[in-house]
């Protein structure tokens, strides 16, 4: 019996990579943190744990993928709750020392629970704000014991060092805590929140819908692979997957990769382009979409190849003229993130596929940084 080659093979399920095979566990483990965090009408989480209506303040924060996360809850906290909300990376957080109100609530994520920049981040701010809170994947950490209150996001084990269920599951998560923030502001009644949860709750069936646009990435990023820069682009909530997107690919297939606010195209990163630089523009159709359409004109005006993530169909909408287009399934705006990840994830993954590279060990990174 091979019980080393055999566990292995088990463990990663019949795909060929860990990272594989947790892309396509989101839509199970995130039905799992759905149900945790509300009943599909109401966020379950008891009043008393969480007082949003006395933070004067949400401070998030964290490092890599989950200061991502960060950025994305942002705009739900800010939009849906309208609670002002601090991001910041733990390393950062930790020297600069701000200040910190005794009515703020800080917000730790991290998957490992035991990354020590985000550990000595909440080390600082415990004696000075109102609460600890702390959204973790490994309940028994550190991070989850130094905290008042530790929110478990119920991914199960993640072995790829790039992040993907945990940071499908830390949006999940933190879409609750949103959602619950505006309830408890007076922001939402409980009509708008069963709705919300409703949208959430139709999250996994369309994460499987864009899970089987992978033969397409697949094809797409063979090309992809050929490139030695690649540009990532979207509006609002779609700016920090566009950061996520750059991250993973350059985790993974070791391609210089940028992720820009469309907005900002123009103030720099567009010097950066001509033929040789795929643009991929994550951009649902949104209120900003036609913006974003005119992000996409200056860039193929220099030649640049735009790969196209969007819900849009027909004419001026498709992005006449594009590289690539990939199209995704309709969803909500607010938690269209969520399901961008997806394929910015197989974006990467498949690049990395075709350049050869360790997708699971990625070169000079670890899954889990104790020291600084
Ligand atoms: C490392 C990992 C990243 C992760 C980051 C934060 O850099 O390679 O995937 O996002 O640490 O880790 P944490 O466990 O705190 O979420």
């Amino acid at each position: 019996r091979t019980i080393s080659g055999q566990s292995v093979a088990v463990d990663k399920a019949g795909h060929r990579h860990f990272m594989l095979k947790e892309i396509y566990e989101q839509p199970t483990v995130l039905s799992d943190c759905l149900r945790h965090y509300s009943d599909g009408t109401a966020v379950t989480i008891r009043e008393g744990e969480l007082d949003f209506a006395q933070t004067d303040r949400l401070i998030l924060v964290a490092c890599g993928t989950a200061h991502y996360a960060c950025l994305v809850a942002k705009y739900w906290f800010e939009q849906l709750a309208g609670l002002p909300c601090d991001v910041d990376i733990a390393s950062e957080f930790r020297y600069r020392e701000p200040p910190v109100s005794d009515r703020a609530t800080a917000l730790f994520v991290s998957q490992s629970g035991e990354t020590a920049d985000t550990l000595a981040a909440l080390r600082y701010a415990r004696d000075k704000a109102a609460r600890i809170v702390s959204v973790v994947n490994v309940p028994e950490s550190s991070i989850a014991r130094d905290s008042d209150l530790a929110l478990p996001i119920l991914a199960g084990v993640e072995v790829g060092v790039a992040s993907t269920k945990a940071f499908m599951n830390q949006l999940g998560a933190l879409a609750h805590l949103a959602i619950l923030a505006a309830r408890q502001r007076g922001r939402i009644d409980s009509a708008r929140e069963a709705e919300l949860l409703g949208t959430l709750r139709s999250l996994p069936g369309l994460i499987n819908q864009a899970l089987a646009l992978e033969p397409q990435i697949e094809a797409q990023t063979r090309r992809l692979a050929e490139a030695q820069s690649v540009l990532f682009l979207g509006r609002g909530a779609m700016f920090p997957m566009a950061l996520e997107g750059a991250l993973k690919l350059k985790e993974i297939s070791y391609i210089h990769a940028e992720g820009y606010a469309s907005g900002e195209l123009k103030h720099g990163p567009i010097a950066l382009v001509d033929k040789s630089v795929p643009v991929v523009v994550l951009a649902p159709r949104d209120g900003l979409f036609d913006k974003t359409v005119s992000n996409m004109q200056e860039v193929m005006a220099r030649e640049g190849r735009v790969w196209l993530v969007t819900d849009a169909e027909g004419g001026r909408l498709a992005g006449d003229g594009v590289w690539h287009r990939l199209v995704m399934p309709t969803v909500d705006p607010v938690f269209a993130p969520m399901l961008y990840a997806v394929p910015a994830q197989l974006i990467a993954y498949h690049t990395a596929l075709h350049k050869g590279t360790d997708v699971d060990q990625p070169r000079n990174l670890a899954k889990s940084v104790t020291v600084e």
